[in-house]
């Protein structure tokens, strides 16, 4: 396998590990906050995310390459409320998104056209994992700090991810 691809695939599975964790971390919070319909969902955003990283690593090492199995910082822990755990999740996305189109780009520099064609799934999944994010945030700027609102949103999470455990979309 291209070592410049390689390299940059492993630095791919760091970011996938650390959203996985960030999540992860998230939903604690939010369970352990009673607010049991996000956290749902979140855990189910962090085992998504896992496999993504996971995805990579088969990828790199059926292609020849070797996936290098990271050790990562402790995630923030701390949350103020729902548009702050939203917020920080779109901006990570927004991240994990450049992220995905270096690759694409560097794929391109090496004539690596199998390694852009298996991007192409993660390329669509940012689109959808952003625009959920987006419309999460959405509804919770009007909700506001309406409690009975609130209840409603997470009622609604809960419902979202029930109807749809494996995939991101609203
Ligand atoms: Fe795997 Fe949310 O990016």
């Amino acid at each position: 396998m291209n070592k410049r691809i390689e390299e940059i695939l492993n630095k791919q599975i760091v970011a996938e590990a650390v959203s996985s964790q960030l999540y992860l971390a998230m939903a604690s919070w939010a369970e352990s906050s009673g607010i049991n319909g996000t956290a749902d969902f979140l855990y189910l955003h962090s085992d998504e995310e896992r496999e993504h990283m996971l995805k990579l690593v088969r990828f790199i090492n059926e292609r020849g390459g070797r996936a290098l199995i990271p050790s990562i910082e402790v995630p923030r822990q701390e949350f103020n409320s729902l548009t702050d755990i939203f917020t920080l999740l779109l901006e990570h996305e927004i991240k994990v998104t450049n992220m995905i189109n270096e690759i694409v780009f560097v794929c391109l520099e090496e004539k690596d056209y199998s390694t852009h064609n298996f991007m192409q799934w993660f390329v669509a999944e940012q689109l959808e994992e952003e625009a959920l994010a987006r419309n999460i945030l959405d509804k919770l700027k009007m909700i506001g700090s309406d409690k009975a609102g609130l209840y409603l949103f997470d009622r609604d999470l809960e419902t979202l991810q029930n109807a749809n455990p494996g995939g991101t979309e609203v």
